[in-house]
């Protein structure tokens, strides 16, 4: 037995120390990725940085995509939040500078151990949306999109060069009297 003598309680503490060891290897793994991650840069220049955080920022609205089955989570920043309360875009005002609106999408699974629900499954892609006026050729929204790879859990930047934003915008374009903005705030009560 081990609590019999000091002798048999080394080889334990070696067997602590690895997992120990092994422990801190994973998170400092998780730690780089991590840091590699905030540093990627979108073809135009927009920073991944610019919204870390982003996974504490309040949900603005959910979207659900039945032709592709995925789940879209809109979260602003609290900058764009504030401005949805004060009824924009639908009152005609633009987001202030700074404001920034992210969306996230999931593929679905049925719930283990309630299958006639659904819930996320797996991330696809981190994209966003920053006013800021410079990006004038875009309605003043600079556009940036990371599509995530589950198996090693990075991100790569989408887009071959700066022109892929033109792609977004030409879509967000359909709402130019929403300051190009899809979503609505959705009320939580
Ligand atoms: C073919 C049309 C289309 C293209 C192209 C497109 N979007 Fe969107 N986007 C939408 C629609 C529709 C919504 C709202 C519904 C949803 O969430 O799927 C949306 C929502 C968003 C939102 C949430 C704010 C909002 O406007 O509702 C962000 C952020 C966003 N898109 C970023 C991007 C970025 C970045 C790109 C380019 C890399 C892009 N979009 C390209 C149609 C498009």
């Amino acid at each position: 037995m081990w609590l019999k003598g000091k002798r048999s309680i080394l080889p334990l503490c070696g067997v602590a120390a690895g997992v120990l060891a092994v422990t801190l290897t994973g998170w400092g793994q998780t730690t780089a990725k991590e840091n590699a991650k905030w540093s990627l840069r979108a073809p135009n220049g927009i920073h991944f940085g610019l919204i870390k955080g982003y996974e504490h920022w309040e949900v603005v609205a959910m979207h659900y995509r039945p032709d592709m089955k995925e789940m879209r989570y809109i979260l602003g920043n609290p900058l764009a939040v504030q401005a949805y309360r004060q009824g924009i875009p639908q009152n005609g005002h633009n987001f202030p500078t700074g404001a920034i609106l992210v969306k996230i999408g999931y593929s679905l699974k049925p719930i283990r151990s309630f299958p006639s629900a659904i819930e996320p499954n797996v991330l696809q892609r981190v994209e966003f949306m920053v006013r800021d006026p410079k990006f004038k050729s875009t309605g003043g929204w600079g556009f940036a999109r990371f599509v995530y790879h589950p198996a090693t859990k990075t991100y790569t930047p989408y887009g071959q060069n700066a022109s892929f934003a033109q792609e977004c915008f030409n879509c967000h374009a359909i709402v130019k009297n929403r300051d190009f903005v899809f979503t609505s705030y959705v009320p939580k009560g």
